[in-house]
């Protein structure tokens, strides 16, 4: 069976985006592969975090998992940060990784134009991410869109690791981006994605959002004055958003979606977009509050612990004699 691995993180409310993009994929494919789901708590200290928040953030994703039917039985489900070889095999994979090759990465530029200064935890964020994927010879890894050049960076690594010892030590893993996955844009500025970080909350869907702000945050959207209902993301960013929003949860198809709206004016399409948006997260507030305060959640990550530490153990002893690190 193909080991899947992926994982979130913890830095605040989860968006739609994240849940259209990434946790939905991962709810399928827990049917069909050994599934290992995350949460990359180490990735969320990349920015400044307030303790408090992050403790209670990461509960709530673990929360979040289960009630987006993320099944303890059908994945082992850990906390990144527990298990300490991913960073320490991350670092590993740091000397053996060129400077020039994280600059590049599109996620750092633009973080790092943001902000004035920043951590370089920021830069070599995607190597602690290809820890992840490697140390557990995972061989897909579903994200959305925006992470794909993560998972590619993942695979020269362990490309060129292998090649340098001549050896297989990491197995090649591959992005899977589910053919109903979109990238969501922000619902203001929808030439950025939908993002937690977001100055602008009316531009972002919280999972545990109420249905009245979603009908808010849908209704004002920003769209155009052409009137009608097209997909077409270079003109008519705002609407085809919206379209990729109700093709992704009704799994009708952008032109199946076109379709049916050809007669509706902004107003009505935007409604029905609301109703689709409040109607699946409907469910997923509801288990959310049962979850939140329950000792469930560290029996999970016990055992999540106790799998993942053996097999991440093994792989970093690995790396560490094939290195040299040994006395
Ligand atoms: P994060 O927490 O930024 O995002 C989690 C997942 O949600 C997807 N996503 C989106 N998809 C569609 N539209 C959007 N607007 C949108 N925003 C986010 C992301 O693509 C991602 O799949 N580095 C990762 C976490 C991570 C990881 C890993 C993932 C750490 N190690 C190893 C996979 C494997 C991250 O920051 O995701």
């Amino acid at each position: 069976m193909k080991r899947m691995l992926t994982g979130l993180q913890p830095t605040g409310e989860i968006t739609l985006g994240n849940y259209i993009g990434a946790i939905r994929q991962m709810v399928e494919y827990q049917e069909k592969y050994d599934s290992f789901i995350f949460v990359a708590d180490m990735h969320a200290i990349t920015i400044e975090q307030d303790p408090a928040e992050l403790k209670k953030n990461i509960r709530n994703l673990l929360a979040i998992y289960l009630a987006c039917g993320i099944d303890k039985d059908k994945n082992t489900i850990f906390l990144q940060s527990e298990n300490v070889y991913h960073a320490n095999l991350s670092w590993m994979l740091e000397c053996l990784t060129p400077y020039g090759e994280l600059t590049r990465m599109t996620q750092f530029k633009d973080k790092s134009q943001k902000h004035k200064s920043f951590s370089s935890g920021l830069l070599t964020y995607p190597v602690l991410m290809a820890s992840d994927i490697l140390i557990y010879d995972t061989d897909l890894v579903p994200v959305g869109q925006d992470q794909k050049q993560h998972v590619e960076l993942a695979r020269n690594i362990a490309d060129r690791v292998n090649k340098k010892y001549n050896k297989e030590l990491f197995t090649m893993p591959d992005a899977l981006i589910g053919t109903n996955s979109k990238k969501i844009m922000d619902l203001i500025d929808p030439t950025h994605k939908m993002s937690k970080s977001s100055e602008n909350k009316n531009g972002v869907i919280f999972l545990l959002d109420s249905d009245e702000d979603i009908r808010k945050k849908i209704m004002r959207a920003t769209t155009d004055s052409d009137m009608s209902i097209k997909f077409d993301p270079d003109n008519k960013p705002g609407i085809s958003n919206l379209i990729n929003i109700y093709s992704a949860l009704s799994n009708l198809s952008v032109s199946e979606v076109e379709e049916k709206f050809k007669d509706s004016n902004y107003g009505t399409f935007k409604a029905s977009v609301a109703e689709l948006v409040i109607d699946t997260l409907r469910p997923i507030k509801e288990k959310y509050e049962m979850y939140q305060n329950s000792s469930k959640i560290d029996e999970i990550l016990d055992n999540g612990l106790n799998v993942t530490s053996k097999i991440a153990r093994e792989k970093y002893e690995l790396l560490k004699q094939t290195m040299g690190l040994t006395r």
